[in-house]
């Protein structure tokens, strides 16, 4: 397994073959079997398998956890090596911001709701590193989980609207036997509070449970919801959404499909988690 720092070695070692295929899994770093789950799809599809560790400070806000951010870059390469992963890159800040860094990547009108309402620069961090990254690898295809659902559908936005030469492959959510999707910042959770953080999950099937018995109103949805988390004590909502799948407007009335999202404060932990419902 290669672990490179700069931009120049990351190309030299994708190039080496072009006739290759490589797929790309972004990361965060701190890796847990959500982000395994996409390295795997990815070995499986391609070729060669990169992955990127980088705490890309640009997304997060200055009262957010980037300083305590969990996580070991020994054991994610560790993990990564034992998966098979050709390419690492780990770069520094400096190589991805150098001095004089000026230039960001905007996605509009579908990241001003939801996280985008709660976080109002994040989703610019998202896109202007996913932007560096797709540039620098070239992958031939990326992957990316379900579980942020709406960095998902700013992805598709921006590799669309500025034609990246990139297929994005959308991988399911990967939860804990007990439903709670895996994520980094389940490790902030005492064991109190890792009990109660189950609470979303319930909340999204409670929903699911509505819609199988044949509730197609989206504010009868979010009401389901908000009855669970209402019961859990540790648990503060931030919100609880029923959205179009690809626009992430809130949705009135009945509807035949929905995006169901929420973000709860476990503590001073912050979780999000969704669910998509269709009729078959
Ligand atoms: P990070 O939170 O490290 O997640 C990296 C990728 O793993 C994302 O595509 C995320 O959706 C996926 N992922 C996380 N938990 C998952 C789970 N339980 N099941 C399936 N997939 C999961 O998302 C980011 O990093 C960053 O915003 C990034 C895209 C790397 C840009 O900095």
């Amino acid at each position: 397994m290669n672990v490179v720092e700069s931009v120049s070695d990351v190309r030299r070692i994708r190039w080496q073959d072009p006739r290759l295929s490589w797929g790309l899994a972004p990361t965060l770093g701190g890796l847990h079997e959500g982000h395994l789950s996409l390295v795997r799809r990815a070995k499986a599809e391609n070729d060669h398998v990169g992955v990127s560790l980088f705490l890309n400070p640009t997304q997060f806000a200055p009262q957010e956890d980037l300083a305590k951010y969990p996580s070991s870059r020994k054991r994610d390469l560790e993990l990564l090596e034992a998966e098979g992963v050709d390419l690492v890159w780990a770069p520094s800040v400096a190589e991805v911001y150098p001095p004089g860094f000026q230039t960001y990547v905007v996605v509009e009108e579908v990241t001003t709701l939801l996280e985008g309402a709660s976080r109002p620069t994040h989703f610019r961090g998202v896109t202007t590193v996913v932007a560096k990254i797709l540039n620098v690898f070239q992958p031939t295809r990326a992957y990316f989980g379900q579980k942020d659902a709406q960095q998902m559908v700013v992805l598709q936005r921006m590799v669309l609207d500025l034609n990246f030469n990139v297929q994005i492959v959308v991988c399911p959510t990967v939860r804990e036997p007990d439903g709670l999707a895996m994520s980094t910042r389940n490790a902030y959770l005492n064991p109190a509070q890792r009990q109660a953080a189950t609470v979303l999950y319930r909340a999204l099937q409670a929903a699911q449970a509505q819609w199988k018995q044949g509730v197609r109103d989206a504010e009868a949805l979010c009401h389901a919801m908000k009855a669970v988390i209402k019961k859990e004590p540790l648990a503060r909502l931030d919100y609880v959404s029923a959205a179009d799948p690809q626009t992430l407007k809130e949705l009135q009335g009945p509807v035949s499909k929905a995006l169901l999202s929420l973000a709860v404060y476990i503590g001073s932990t912050r979780l999000i988690d969704n669910l998509l419902l269709e009729t078959n």
